[in-house]
């Protein structure tokens, strides 16, 4: 990995000031207890100072502040009247035994230095036990879910900072909208750091299908010496991938059918989402003419959705909307299972590994890797 300049600009320094927040004393076990005390300050009666006092703890016990924030958003609008009508009922009923004829329609309609001269003994003994409460609780799962995350991310390592920069920096020579989806893409979408691990090495790469170039940046702020050649027939997309990658000569951006263009013979060849805008005996084809142009020892990285998985229905959806919409130029959805896809590349001769590859709606999504002898 190559060694880059600090970037520079007002965003590169809020970039950089917002990571170190984020990234300072962010261990599970600490977040979790920034969390915990964001909720407990959040649950308490001590409305305008909560923040306030949780930034001068998070200072003093060396806890993450974005944690404390997060943390103490439980009582922000709209859910005040709920917290507040939950703690002095609690506390009402902690200190006299009985609830108290108050509903949250009248906490609602009470100006808040009203309801605290009225509660302000139950409000404060019911908020810190509701507090400690939920704080304990969900400090505890945040620190869970953040080991689990850590767990995964040894296994996947993350797009590094210095390769966010490098992409942020080219995103921001692009109209808006691109701009927002390419940063929100690559944040969320696990293709990126599944596949740019097993790019290392190589020496050429096709992109076919290549989109707006998301890939094309990446790869070269992870192997600057790597020689990528991006086809993609949509020629909006194309503009925007030269703008993406303008001044970058080792990546270039073809505008082509690539299914028919002239391949060559790159040791890599990614089809990321783009396999199934054509029927299957196409892509069949498609596949084995991308087997007889990989280079020996070369590898085929496939990205679909998997209609054998669970959760296919609604990304199938999506991405018919998306084809409808022009988003996606295509001759419409032709999912093609991944274990035939998978047995098709062995007929051809190749060793295949088949691993999950997306999240949430896209969770159907499956990597195939297969590699040439
Ligand atoms: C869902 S996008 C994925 C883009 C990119 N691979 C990524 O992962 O960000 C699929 C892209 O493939 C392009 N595409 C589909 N069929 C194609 C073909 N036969 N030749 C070139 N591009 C194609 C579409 O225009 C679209 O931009």
């Amino acid at each position: 990995m190559k060694d880059r300049p600090k970037a520079k600009g007002l965003a590169a320094k809020l970039r950089r000031g917002w990571r170190t927040l984020k990234n300072e004393q962010s261990s599970p076990t600490r977040l979790g207890v920034a969390v915990g005390l964001g909720v407990l300050l959040g649950c308490s009666p001590l409305y305008g100072f909560q923040m306030v006092l949780g930034l001068a703890l998070a200072q003093v016990f060396k806890l993450n502040k974005l944690g404390v924030i997060a943390g103490a958003q439980i009582s922000t609008p709209p859910f005040t009247p709920l917290v507040v009508i939950a703690s002095i009922q609690l506390g009402h009923f902690l200190i006299h035994g009985r609830w108290l004829d108050l509903t949250l329609q009248m906490v609602k309609d009470t100006p808040g230095k009203e309801l605290m001269t009225n509660f302000f003994v139950s409000f404060a003994v019911g908020g810190m036990t509701i507090g400690l409460t939920l704080g304990l609780a969900i400090g505890a799962l945040t620190a869970r879910v953040l080991r689990q995350r850590r767990l995964e991310d040894l296994k996947q390592p993350p797009i590094t900072d210095g390769e966010m920069d490098e992409l942020y920096e080219a995103l921001g020579r692009l109209p808006r909208q691109f701009r927002h989806y390419g940063a929100w893409k690559v944040r969320l979408d696990p293709i990126y750091p599944l596949a740019l691990p097993l790019l290392a090495y190589r020496t050429q790469l096709l992109d076919l299908g290549a989109g707006m170039g998301l890939l094309g940046v990446l790869s070269h702020a992870r192997f600057p010496a790597l020689k990528v050649r991006c086809v993609e027939w949509d020629v909006e997309k194309v503009t925007i991938a030269r703008r993406l990658l303008e001044g970058v000569s080792e990546v270039t951006v073809e505008q082509g059918d690539a299914r028919t263009v002239a391949l060559g013979s790159p040791d890599a060849i990614c089809l990321f989402d783009v396999l199934h805008y054509s029927p299957i005996e196409e892509q069949r084809a498609w596949l084995t003419r991308c087997v007889t142009a990989l280079a020996p020892g070369g590898i085929l990285v496939i990205r679909e959705l998997d209609p054998e998985r669970g959760r296919w229905g609604l990304a199938e959806q999506i991405e018919r909307n998306a084809v409808k919409r022009g988003w996606n130029r295509g001759g419409g959805v032709h999912p093609w299972p991944i274990s035939q896809l998978a047995q098709a590349l062995r007929d051809l001769g190749l060793t295949v590994e088949v691993q999950p590859a997306g999240r949430g709606l896209f969770s159907a999504n499956a990597l195939v890797i297969a590699r040439k002898a």
